[in-house]
């Protein structure tokens, strides 16, 4: 069973338990849609269609909280889940936000930009960090001069020590929270394919490819999210 196929099949309970396995939540997600906002209305004022790519998209979580922060925006959400992205389609559409839905592996080439924003929530961790490298370099590629990256993700400790503390954090959290014995497994089935690399690396690839203003600008245990920018 690939970690996709599991996605795909917990597509119908996915949204109701992600305030729980993200317990940090709000700023995660909020930090990313703050960084996400400037070329997007940038755009608008040059009076062109801002235009987003959504990597991982899943359900359409992040893309629809970029899209009410920007009406108008016009949003790709990319997967390789066709059940997630049905669902995802069906919030976007319900909230009025124009978008398409790509079926595709990150690993695969990109649709063609530019983009304004490239986001991404909680996805790239499941590539090995090779595969991290080239789809930074792809993203970069996409990306319209002054174009931003938002990757928030879940990230792995900077040590053995350290990784295991954000494990025990994280149980304690999402038991505080609600999550009962059979979430908890789901999720952990889920994480066994996990290949998360520690932010700081992540912020040195990003400037390696191109990136500048690369900077992690929320992180609380595991959850960090960083950005970089195309030079204009
Ligand atoms: C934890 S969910 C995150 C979904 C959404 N971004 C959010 O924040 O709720 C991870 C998503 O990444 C997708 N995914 C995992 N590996 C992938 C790959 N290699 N190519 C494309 N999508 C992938 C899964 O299908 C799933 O929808």
């Amino acid at each position: 069973m690939s970690v996709v196929s599991l996605f795909e099949a917990a597509a119908g309970s996915y949204d109701q338990a992600r305030r729980r396995l993200v317990p940090c939540f709000d700023e995660f997600y909020g930090t990313a849609v703050e960084l996400a906002v400037p070329p997007l209305r940038a755009a608008v004022a040059d009076g062109r269609t801002p235009e987003v790519l959504d990597l991982g998209a899943g359900t359409g979580l992040l893309a629809s909280l970029v899209g009410a922060a920007v009406p108008g925006a016009r949003v790709t959400l990319l997967d390789a889940a066709p059940g997630m992205l049905a669902l995802a389609a069906e919030h976007l559409t319900g909230q009025g936000v124009p978008h398409r839905v790509e079926v595709a592996d990150l690993a695969a080439p990109l649709p063609d930009g530019p983009y304004d924003a490239v986001v991404s929530a909680l996805a790239v961790h499941h590539l090995d960090d090779d595969g991290k490298r080239g789809l930074y370099r792809r993203i970069f590629e996409v990306l319209r001069p002054g174009g931003v990256f938002v990757n928030a993700e879940q990230v792995a400790g900077p040590t053995p020590e350290l990784d295991r503390l954000y494990e025990r954090v994280w149980l304690a959290q999402i038991t505080a929270l609600g999550s009962d014995r059979r979430e908890i497994e789901a999720a952990r089935e889920r994480m066994s394919y996990d290949r998360p690399a520690p932010v700081g690396a992540q912020c040195d690839w990003l400037t390696q490819v191109g990136f500048v203003d690369v900077d992690c600008l929320f992180k609380s245990w595991r959850f960090a999210v960083f950005a970089g920018h195309r030079p204009a």
